[in-house]
This record gives C-alpha cells, structure tokens and sequence, in this order.
C-alpha cells in the first residue's frame, strides 16, 4: 500500500520461473517440511496466499482469523491437498486473543509463525472512526506483539524458528490520511527488525515482509477505493517472495521494484518534504 507509486515491474526483482526458483522452492521444502507454521489472517488476501506457499512447502497449517467459513473452506482446499490443518477462530482485536490462540495449540510444536492480520482506514484523522482507528493499533501491533512474545520463548530454547512479521512500504513514510496505518507498520518493521538481532545467535529468524499496493480485501476495509487506481502486485507473488525470504533469514523483503525505489527515496527526500507531496495526491476528494 503506497501513495507515491512507480509501477515499474523488474524481472530483477519479481524472480519469475527458472532455475534458480526451482532450486529455492525445494530449499524451503528442506526447511519447512512438516513444521507447524501459525498464519494470522488466513481468511483473505496476502494470508491465504502465504498459507498456500507454506502449505506447498511441505508445512503444517494452522489458520486463523475471525471469518470461520473463510478458515474452513482454506483449511479443506489444503487438506485435500494432504496438508494437516487447524483451525483457530479469533479476534485479535480482544486483547485476550493471542492467548486463546496460544492455548488451542499448545499441544503443538510451532516453528513458523506469520504474523498477517492487519487493516487500515483511509482518511482525514479527525474526522477518522475511532473504533478502527483503535483496532489498526490492537491488531497491527498489539497482537502482534503478544503472539510473538508466546510463541518465541519456545523457539529460541529450541534453537530453532521463523517469524515473519507483515509490515508494508507505508512504513518508510509518514503517510497524510493513512496516518494510523502507517505509524503501526513503521512499529512493526522496526519491532521485527531490532528482535531479528536479539534472536540471531539462538538460530531463530525473523524477517519483516514490506509489501506494496497488492490484491486484497485492504482497500475495501480501508475505504481507500479512491486510492486504488495503481497497478497492484499479485497476492501469490508476495507470498511467494516473503516465504522465499524468510527461509533464507533474510531480515526485510520489500516484494517489489517500486517499493525499493520508495524506501531509498525516502531516506534521501526530507520528510517534510514526503509528506507535503503526499498530503496533496492523497486528499480526498469529498
Ligand atoms: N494489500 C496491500 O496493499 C498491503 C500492502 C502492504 C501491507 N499489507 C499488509 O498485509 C497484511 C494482510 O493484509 P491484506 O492486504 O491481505 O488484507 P485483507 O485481504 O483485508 O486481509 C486481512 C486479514 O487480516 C484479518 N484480520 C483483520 N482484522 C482482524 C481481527 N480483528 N482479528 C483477526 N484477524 C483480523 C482478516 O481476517 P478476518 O476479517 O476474517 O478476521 C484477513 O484475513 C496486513 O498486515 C496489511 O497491513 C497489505
């Protein structure tokens, strides 16, 4: 999700069909086969598709999100396949929630853990729903947080894990009318990152995936159909990138050209001068 956006797709960067991605989907088979990997917001978007990746990496599935239908028609489509899924219906907008999650699978040994789930809203700040201004905090960054606190203990005493934490290009600027939203993606690169370093000797990775604009139920939940006009990347290809990165450890992946391009403009351009230009394209229109 960006405001400035350069729509430049590189088969640099995108990796298409070929030697070397043959060579790194068998490297993940090696690494994820028959590991239970926890994907938060399994029940749309950038989560179904990571849920697929994983699922085609040989790992086991636990999903979870609010929609159960959703949950359950993913949780068959895998099964038939020959995955071992479970599903756990949550809210994370209840503080309590990670804990419930933590508990229903306490049985299990959870190596991988995805932390998807995230929303955003779309306008001027003062005038912006405080239940959903409130909710980008709870569930971006709180559940966050609280999931990965229970589940890391266990893989660092292991030696052993993967946590890929779903950040986005909106956090390398202050974004005018997506202000919440990208103070809490900011929050999580920078969580992901500086945890990243603390784990590194125990043999845990955790890796901040930073999408752009891509195909989604976000701009909807957002109510940014105003912004939507750009070329958007596939769900699958991001998926596809950030479960490539992070069975590499690799500490970011930003899935696209345009958004490398971004990040380094905008540690060159002054913010000030960043947001000036994106409070203007981005105002909106009534
Ligand atoms: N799409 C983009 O352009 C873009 C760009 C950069 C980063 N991202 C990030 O990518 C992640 C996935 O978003 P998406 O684009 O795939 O959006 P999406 O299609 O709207 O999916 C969001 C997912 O989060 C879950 N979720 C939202 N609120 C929740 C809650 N209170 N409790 C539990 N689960 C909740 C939803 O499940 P339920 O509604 O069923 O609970 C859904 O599965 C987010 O962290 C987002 O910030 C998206």
């Amino acid at each position: 999700m960006v405001l400035i956006q350069f729509n430049i797709q590189s088969p640099l960067f995108t990796e298409p069909g070929s030697l070397s991605s043959k060579y790194h989907s068998s490297m993940e088979k090696k690494i994820f086969q028959d590991k239970w990997a926890l994907v938060t917001g399994a029940s749309a978007g950038i989560g179904v598709a990571l849920a697929r990746e994983l699922a085609a990496s040989g790992a086991k599935l636990i999903l979870t999100a609010r929609r159960s239908d959703r949950l359950e028609a993913l949780a068959s489509e895998l099964r038939a396949k020959g995955s071992e899924v479970r599903t756990v219906i949550a809210d994370l907008n209840d503080p309590s929630a990670p804990e419930a999650i933590f508990n229903a699978t306490a049985d299990l040994e959870v190596d991988i853990l995805i932390n998807n789930a995230g929303l955003g809203q779309y306008g001027p700040a003062n005038e912006a729903r405080l239940d959903q201004e409130l909710s980008q905090v709870r569930v971006n960054c709180e559940a966050m947080v609280h999931l990965t606190r229970l589940f890391l203990p266990a893989m660092v005493k292991r030696g052993q894990g993967w946590v890929l934490i779903v950040s986005s290009v909106a956090s390398y600027q202050p974004l005018p009318y997506f202000a919440t939203y990208a103070a809490t993606k900011v929050f999580d690169r920078f969580y992901a990152a500086a945890v990243a370093e603390e784990v590194s000797r125990s043999g845990v990775k955790v890796t901040a995936l930073c999408p752009g604009s891509t195909e989604s139920e976000f701009f909807d939940i957002s109510r940014a159909g105003e912004l939507s006009g750009s070329k958007r990347q596939s769900a699958e290809e991001v998926a596809r990138l950030g479960v490539k990165a992070l069975a590499k450890g690799k500490r970011i992946i930003i899935p696209n050209f345009s958004g490398k391009m971004i990040a380094v403009l905008t540690w060159l351009v002054p913010t000030r001068i960043v947001t000036l230009f994106v409070e203007r394209g981005a105002r909106p229109k009534k």
